[in-house]
């Protein structure tokens, strides 16, 4: 998701800084954007950055914002699943806390130093597990429910500065992955009973963060790009 906004928004013109934990990734990432550049108007174009650091570090966040400085938006999709998904006595203690300080934490420490750095907008990702739990992700769900509250309370914080959630359907994505479960089988079956009869595409997501960050009336607020994936 995180690469299709970045995608999306160098289309756009404008700058981004891309930010993960490794730094080969990083360097995949940018070659993948840089491909896609010369297929556009290179003039029209914005500047592309990259920075690893671990969104669950305080002195990472602390250093990516002392880095870009001023910065318009923030978009926050960071998670690693490896082991956070079954049912919670098979789940470790490590591992849930790892959940939290990624998912609720890090997403605390980046609206804590964006203060001052950030003037537009701060949008976070969380994800239908926190509305429609299945028994096998309840760790996961319960820090997506909470980034809700967060981004509420962002947003008195930090006001005007605005502050949303995303909460994806299931998407095609790497994530899946880190799941260890035969993925086509899954998508097919849940594409029946979607509204939308499909899963949902990182384009769709970025779009939805775009909508987001152009919007200036919207804040404290989940957005739900799922498909209909509430009601199915
Ligand atoms: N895909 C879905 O069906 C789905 C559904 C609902 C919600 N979501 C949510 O949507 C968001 C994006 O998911 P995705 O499918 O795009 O996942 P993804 O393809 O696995 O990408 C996650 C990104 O987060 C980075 N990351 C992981 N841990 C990090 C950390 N501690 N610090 C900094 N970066 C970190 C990863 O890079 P490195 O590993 O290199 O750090 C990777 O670039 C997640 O929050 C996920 O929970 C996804």
């Amino acid at each position: 998701m995180g690469l299709a906004l970045a995608r999306t928004l160098l289309a756009e013109g404008m700058d981004v800084t891309i930010v993960g934990r490794s730094a080969d990734r990083l360097a995949a990432a940018r070659t993948e954007l840089a491909a896609a550049r010369t297929e556009l108007e290179r003039d029209a174009q914005g500047g592309l950055d990259t920075v690893t650091a671990d969104i669950g570090r305080a002195e990472d966040v602390a250093g990516l914002f002392d880095r870009v400085g001023q910065v318009e938006h923030v978009v926050v999709t960071a998670m690693d699943a490896t082991g956070a998904y079954g049912r919670s006595a098979d789940v470790t203690t490590a591992t849930a806390r790892a959940v939290i300080d990624t998912k609720l934490l890090g997403a605390w420490l980046v609206g804590r130093h964006a203060a001052g750095h950030v003037t537009g907008s701060i949008t976070y990702t969380s994800g239908i597990n926190a509305y429609r739990p299945n028994g096998s992700n309840t760790i996961v769900a319960a820090a997506n429910g909470a980034l809700a509250s967060l981004a509420y309370g962002l947003a008195v914080e930090l006001a005007p500065v605005r502050v949303n959630v995303i909460s994806p359907g299931w998407v095609d994505t790497p994530l899946w992955d880190q799941l260890g479960m035969d993925k086509q089988t899954a998508f097919t079956q849940l594409s029946e009973r979607l509204p939308a009869r499909r899963i949902g595409t990182p384009d769709d997501i970025a779009q939805a963060f775009l909508s987001v960050m152009r919007n200036g009336f919207i804040t404290a607020t989940v957005l739900h790009v799922d498909g209909g994936h509430r009601l199915s």
